[in-house]
């Protein structure tokens, strides 16, 4: 039965996306079967797909008027799309008895099917974000190397007791991943201690580097390892899969590519 995984932290900008669509393209060229969940109005990961017209988006399939919708993009990668016409859908949904959990019944039914389903959630702790929580059985944040970073942490955490306690008992944070890191920064090493400190062992020891190729792959519709497999960016997060499948699968044996 396939993990359902979480990729949340409200703030904007931290790679949340980047990292669902390189640890999807790498888990799938580790011949994983993925499902990409596109649960944001902005539809950034539909599009960092090369996806830009959506007949039916997740949106369709939470308001019960059309099945989940799926599109393979690749040999085992598969994605749920958003579309931006639907940003108003959180509103709409508020409405819903058991609005909390919506995106679980749907997804519920098609999770044998893959080895591991990742959701893109929004920058905010809104309904759809909750009902990402609701149905995942982990939450992994990316922290932004920055010294605010932690500062809003603490809204999440509770955010993710409190659907612990009320909504989802097994839920738990299972990895923090530190982005946009820059090592020749002393600060950017501050912060690492920091996050460490409050995370520990869920820190991912694979930090995802700056890398301007990162940010010109979306545009072309492609992951990094297509876009530029020679990349920094393409090297941290193929290391990035690597670690994800050693702390997934105890079997996994695996050795990080030289830095
Ligand atoms: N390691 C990186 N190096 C350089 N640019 C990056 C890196 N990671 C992400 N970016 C770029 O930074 C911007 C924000 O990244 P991304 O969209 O993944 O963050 P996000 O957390 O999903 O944002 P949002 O909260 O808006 O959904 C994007 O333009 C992306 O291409
Ligand atoms: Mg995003």
């Amino acid at each position: 039965m396939g993990r359902i995984i979480a990729i949340s932290n409200h703030k904007g900008g931290v790679g949340k996306t980047t990292t669902v669509v390189n640890l999807a393209a790498g888990l799938a060229s580790f011949n994983r079967k993925v499902l990409a969940v596109d649960l944001d109005p902005q539809a950034n990961l539909t599009f960092s797909f090369g996806i830009s017209k959506v007949e039916t988006s997740v949106y369709d399939a939470l308001k019960g008027n059309a099945p989940l919708p799926i599109i393979k993009v690749k040999e085992n990668l598969d994605i749920t799309p958003s579309s931006l016409d639907l940003a108003g859908a959180e509103m709409e949904l508020n409405a819903e008895a058991g609005r909390e959990y919506i995106f679980k019944e749907l997804i519920e039914p098609v999770r044998d099917k893959y080895d591991y389903i990742l959701v893109d959630c929004p920058p905010s702790l809104g309904l759809l974000t909750i009902n990402a929580f609701t149905a995942a059985d982990e939450i992994i944040i990316p922290i932004q190397a920055h010294f605010l970073a932690i500062k809003g942490l603490t809204k999440i955490l509770e955010v993710i007791s409190k659907v612990k306690r009320r909504l989802n008992p097994k839920v738990e944070i299972t990895g923090v991943i530190i982005t946009l890191y820059d090592r020749r920064k002393v600060l950017h090493r501050d912060v690492e201690e920091t996050i460490k400190t409050y995370f520990q062992d869920k820190v991912y020891n694979t930090k995802i580097r700056e890398n301007i190729a990162l940010a010109e792959a979306p545009a072309q519709g492609q992951d990094i390892f297509q876009y530029q497999a020679s990349s920094r960016g393409a090297e941290d997060y193929y290391n990035l899969t690597l670690e994800f499948l050693a702390r997934h699968e105890p079997d996994f044996d695996y050795e990080l590519v030289e830095k």
